[in-house]
């Protein structure tokens, strides 16, 4: 199932490797949940899962607890006459101006279907700052909600660093980790998800709170670009490359491939 959110970097594309390598065990932990795109795929008997964007945690937090209730109330805001300019800069100075963590949620929904390219981005105030996507007829996600409501009585949501989530792991849970990439060129920017970009040091600390978990009974499994950075940051777990097909522009021919690479690391034996 598709999540129900655009989200730039989800893993839908790779889904069939990333299950492959999580394979099975008691809990699984995603410390870097954006969109679900794994959670949604995966059967683990529950789910600890978590992200530092506040707005997203509240989004899923607000399913959970309304489930088809927010569902015709997000739709609400699918009507045709919502789908003007004027309408979307409403809602979205509206978004901006701190409402009810319900309405915020809904109007998340209706950006994030109406934004240009479904892209989910803050200005340094931390304002929501995507202009007008001026999409025909935006597809409202029911069912994709629904599924998502369903699986989420199984999970527990929190808004925190990934941190935080990998040191809750307890021998037999997997953590999936698919943290903003890492740059395929040394003059390429770091993915920012919010005004607190994730870099280097980002990077490296993720992968020692990545061996502390598996030097407790957790088996890590981390996804990236495949570059000279990652490949030294990731030695010592199992690496395996694999070129993906990447829209770089919103043209047709604006695509090329780029490397991942999905890491390894097992839990270390019980002593
Ligand atoms: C590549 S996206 C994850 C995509 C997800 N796997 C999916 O399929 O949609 C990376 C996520 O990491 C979150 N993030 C950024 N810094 C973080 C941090 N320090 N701790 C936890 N999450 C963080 C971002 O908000 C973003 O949702």
């Amino acid at each position: 199932m598709k999540p129900f959110l655009k989200w730039a970097g989800n893993k839908i594309h790779i889904i069939e490797r990333v299950r492959e390598k999580i394979g099975s065990g008691n809990r699984l932990i995603e410390p870097f949940l954006g969109s679900g795109a794994v959670f949604l795929n995966s059967d683990f008997k529950s789910y600890l899962l978590s992200d530092t964007n506040p707005d997203l945690i509240n989004l899923y937090l607000t399913l959970q607890k309304q489930g088809k209730d927010f569902i015709d109330y997000c739709e609400s805001l699918f009507r045709p006459e919502y789908n003007t300019e004027a309408k979307f800069y409403e809602l979205r100075e509206m978004f901006n101006s701190h409402p009810s963590p319900e309405l915020k949620s809904a109007i998340l929904v209706y950006l994030n279907r109406h934004c240009y390219n479904g892209l989910i981005r803050y200005n340094l105030k931390g304002g929501f700052n995507t202009p007008f996507g001026r999409y025909h007829n935006p597809y409202f996600p029911r069912a994709e909600m629904l599924y998502f409501y369903e699986k989420s009585k199984i999970a527990q949501f929190f808004c925190q660093d990934f941190e935080a989530s990998m040191l809750k792991a307890k021998r037999g849970d997997v953590i999936y980790c698919d943290p903003p990439y890492s740059p395929i060129s040394k003059t390429a920017n770091f993915t920012s998800y919010s005004a607190k970009p994730f870099g280097p040091l980002e990077q490296i600390r993720l992968v020692k709170v990545a061996w502390i978990a598996a030097k407790h009974g957790s088996k890590v499994v981390i996804s990236n670009h495949s570059t000279e950075f990652t490949e030294d940051a990731y030695k010592g777990m199992a690496v395996n490359q694999f070129e993906v097909q990447r829209t770089i522009s919103c043209k047709a021919n604006g695509r090329n491939k780029v490397l991942e690479l999905i890491a390894v690391m097992e839990p270390a034996a019980q002593v």
